[in-house]
């Protein structure tokens, strides 16, 4: 079954790599040119998959990258990886499906199965990507050719995250479309959970999404809580999760961030308005986890005050740009929320992330585009007013942080193993 997996980003990638280790043949298809070159060279642009995977598929002819969508006429499955932002209403965006659809549509030939993995809401795959592609090419699903969802459940950062080992949610448009995908997923994932539908699917991604979300909103509002009767969430939590049951911990942090769990839950917000329903709890989760800047900046307003210091003109080093521990992904990052609150409070900002070491241009924070990260250099961290920590990636040394920085704002409990001096650490 040679397969095209279309948007070679976080989640395509790693798929297709899985795909082809496994004896499936894969064409990568993506509109990123720079992506498919890179590919081509045998280089990776995604900081936990190697340049030498990446060689070591490409050298074993079950894996190229391309741009032309043409030839989707070589292959009998396409699996579909493109973003699912929210536009600037904060309503679902999923015009890079229907794009992506559209795309596929005109080589879409009858015995062909297409699916489905980026999150949206119920139906998308039923009713809007099934209709471009009939439209597209005259063909009808689940009679022509077929159609199914199966939901992402890429864990980037994560070592024991293996897509092949990680249980595979299928749902198909009809019953022969299920089965058609289940073989599809079967040749590279050790576990298929079939489901009875492509809405069963669709939804229960955003059941496990949503479930994050609101965990974390409220260990966040615990946070907050717990901190003015003086009692550490963290130390609350681990001795919670030493409970063998019913407690599954959830940690507290300056807000939500990446391309997942800050919009997801919002997918099904919109869908659900269109039958009267409400999503309370998935509007309060938002409420309050979007809070979480304005709480760790008035936190360092009162680590400073206590220093007799202004926030404005205050130099603030963020740690961490990368929305969590050990990736190199920025997108939806709380980090930029605080770079910007503090930007406009007077604050000198600047900020060290090894895994981002310059900004790249993007719309919603055009103006950082090209600030670099610092270096990690005692002198330097030696002279900022206040270090907040925003991500705790492993691989910095919080010791060294300990022993050079005055004042540090730390919404990760990063500092818990180091010695450090009285009124040095802000939890936040
Ligand atoms: N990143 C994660 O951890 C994660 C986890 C679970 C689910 N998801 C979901 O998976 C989907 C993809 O996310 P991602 O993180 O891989 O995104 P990404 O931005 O890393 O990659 C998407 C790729 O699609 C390409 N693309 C966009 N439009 C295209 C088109 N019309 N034709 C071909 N290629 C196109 C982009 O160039 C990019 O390379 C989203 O729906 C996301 O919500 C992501």
């Amino acid at each position: 079954m040679k397969t095209a997996i279309v948007g070679l980003g976080y989640v395509g990638l790693p798929l297709s790599f899985e795909f082809a280790r496994n004896g499936v043949t894969v064409l990568g298809l993506d509109i990123d040119t720079a992506k498919v070159d890179s590919l081509n060279q045998g280089k990776s642009y995604i900081k936990h998959i190697s340049s030498e995977s990446v060689g070591e598929v490409m050298r074993s002819g079950a894996f190229c990258a391309s741009s032309d969508f043409s030839r989707i006429r070589e292959v009998s499955a396409v699996i579909i990886c493109v973003p699912t932002p929210l536009n600037k209403n904060r309503e679902p965006d999923i015009s890079y499906i229907l794009e992506t659809g559209k795309s596929i549509a005109r080589y879409l030939q009858k015995g062909m199965l297409v699916v489905l993995e980026s999150t949206t809401y119920p139906g998308t795959t039923d009713e809007d990507l099934r209709e471009v592609l009939e439209i597209g090419s005259g063909l009808v699903a689940g009679k022509d050719f077929h159609l199914a969802f199966s939901p992402e459940r890429e864990d980037p950062g994560n070592p024991n995250s293996k897509v092949g080992i990680i249980p595979k949610v299928v749902g198909g448009y009809t019953p022969e479309c299920a089965a058609k995908a289940v073989e599809l997923y079967s040749k590279a994932v050790k576990t298929i959970v079939p489901v009875s539908s492509c809405r069963v699917a669709e939804a229960t991604k955003l059941l496990e999404n949503t479930f994050r979300s609101i965990n974390i909103a409220l260990v966040n509002e615990l946070k907050m809580v717990y901190s003015a009767m003086n009692i550490d969430v963290w130390e609350v939590i681990a001795a919670a999760k030493t409970k063998p049951f019913g407690f599954m911990p959830f940690y507290p942090g300056p807000g939500l961030g990446g391309h997942c769990i800050p919009i997801d839950p919002f997918y099904l917000t919109w869908k659900a308005r269109e039958y009267g329903q409400h999503t309370r709890f998935i509007e309060l989760a938002g409420e309050i986890n979007t809070s979480m800047p304005s709480y760790v900046v008035n936190r360092v307003t009162d680590a400073l005050n206590e220093r007799a210091k202004a926030l404005k003109g205050s130099s603030i080093l963020v740690l961490g740009l990368a929305y969590k521990p050990n990736v190199d992904d920025e997108r939806e990052s709380p980090s930029y929320f605080l770079m910007e609150m503090l930007h406009h409070r007077g604050a000198k900002v600047a900020y060290y992330d090894p895994y981002v070491p310059v900004i790249k241009p993007t719309r919603e924070h055009a103006h950082w585009a090209g600030t670099k990260s610092i270096e990690w250099d005692r002198k330097l961290i030696a002279s900022f007013d206040l270090v907040l920590i925003s991500t705790n990636h492993d691989s910095v040394n919080y010791q060294q942080l300990a022993e050079w920085a005055d004042c540090i704002v730390d919404t990760r409990n990063a500092m818990a193993k180091t010695s450090t001096r009285p009124g040095q650490v802000w939890k936040a």
